[in-house]
């Protein structure tokens, strides 16, 4: 089954065509982040105009590159939400008028489905459920345990603000541009993760929550506090370190927690924008290494094959919406339109 699927929720315009959930016919991104670097920040205005530009050519690039046509795909999926209210109109209309006009099946996906399916993408080894899902990015931090597909069980999530985000703020607060991640990692790698104790939040009933507000104040202190040393490249290096150190213990504490309270887990699986940072991945693959040995385990541990599979892409659209679609295939025989959903409340 072939699906074109379409993504347009926050800054990247995105269209694929995926094969069965797994085989990547063509993944294409066009992205908004250069555009975005300049006001530090993604204006919805500028990004709803760069959709409108953008997306009937990357459909058209990804039908090509896959080489195939409009009428032998077999569905279209697009991401409903939560996102962007004036960037998700775009990529729903667009997809609601091509399934209409192609009498092709219509299947609306959720954004946090799409990240938690791409460890899918390229793979060929079977997955072994129970799962425990890590999905960090820069609007959500979720922790699921999935019994099968599509059963999405919240352990945890974000009290404040995502780990992304976070990642943005403090990039933008030391002086670096966006999309923050990629800048902290890179600035990190020349800092000492020790060099300043962040604070850690944890919550004292036991939940699996997340919380990244603290944090980021502390930082403000922290920058605040060192005035005379903002110049001093050092400094921020260090900075960037041991804040990106304070996420990763963090996001890894509620991960082993939960490893403890669900024995049955056979797979641990990192996904979304913060799984592209390399020292998250080998931090937690080490760790994970080291708990399967002390407890006898035998827990995989996958995160996206491609770093541009972490970040947002229609790939991975296409990936959840193929299996959304074989649980329940006859729901998808009645064309019924797509509206976007900016939140879920
Ligand atoms: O999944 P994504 O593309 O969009 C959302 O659904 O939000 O995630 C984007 C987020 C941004 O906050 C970006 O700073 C972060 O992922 N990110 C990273 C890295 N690459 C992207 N964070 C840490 N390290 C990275 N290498
Ligand atoms: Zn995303």
């Amino acid at each position: 089954m072939r699906i074109l699927a379409i993504e347009s929720s926050c800054d990247e315009t995105s269209a694929a065509v995926v094969e069965n959930g797994v085989k990547v016919l063509s993944n294409v991104i066009a992205s908004q982040a250069a555009m975005h670097n300049a006001t530090g920040g993604v204006v919805p205005e500028v990004a709803a105009r760069e959709h409108v530009n953008h997306i009937m050519p990357v459909i058209e690039k990804a039908l090509k590159e896959a080489d195939i046509t409009l009428a032998k795909i077999d569905a279209i999926a697009v991401t409903y939400g939560p996102g962007l209210g004036v960037a998700l109109v775009i990529g729903t209309s667009v997809a609601n008028m091509l399934a209409l006009v192609m009498q092709k099946p219509l299947i609306a996906v959720k954004h946090i489905h799409g990240h938690v399916y791409a460890p899918w993408l390229d793979s060929t080894k079977k997955t072994q459920f129970p799962i425990l899902s890590l999905s960090v990015s820069g609007g959500h931090n979720e922790l699921f345990l999935m019994k099968d597909h599509m059963q999405f069980e919240v352990l945890g999530e974000t009290a404040d603000d995502a780990a992304g985000e976070a990642f943005d703020k403090v990039a933008r607060m030391i002086g670096l541009g966006y999309p923050g991640g990629p800048l902290v990692e890179a600035a990190a790698k020349k800092g000492n993760p020790d060099a300043f104790p962040f604070p850690r939040a944890s919550f004292s009933d036991g939940r699996l929550d997340f919380s990244f507000s603290g944090l980021k104040t502390a930082i403000m202190y922290h920058l605040e506090k060192n005035k005379p040393q903002l110049r001093d490249k050092k400094f921020l290096a260090d900075t960037a370190a041991s804040f990106q150190k304070a996420v990763i213990d963090a996001l890894a504490s509620r991960i082993f927690l939960a490893l403890d309270k669900h024995v049955e887990v056979k797979e641990l699986h990192l996904t979304g924008g913060v799984s592209a940072n390399q020292t998250f991945r080998t931090t937690l693959e080490k760790a994970l290494k080291a708990y399967n040995s002390q407890h006898n385990r035998h827990i995989v541990f996958r995160t996206p094959s491609k770093l541009s599979y972490c970040t947002d892409n229609a790939a991975m659209i296409g990936a959840a919406a193929y299996f959304q679609y074989k649980l329940d295939e006859n729901r998808y025989k009645v064309f019924t339109y797509v509206e976007p959903k900016a939140a879920f409340v």
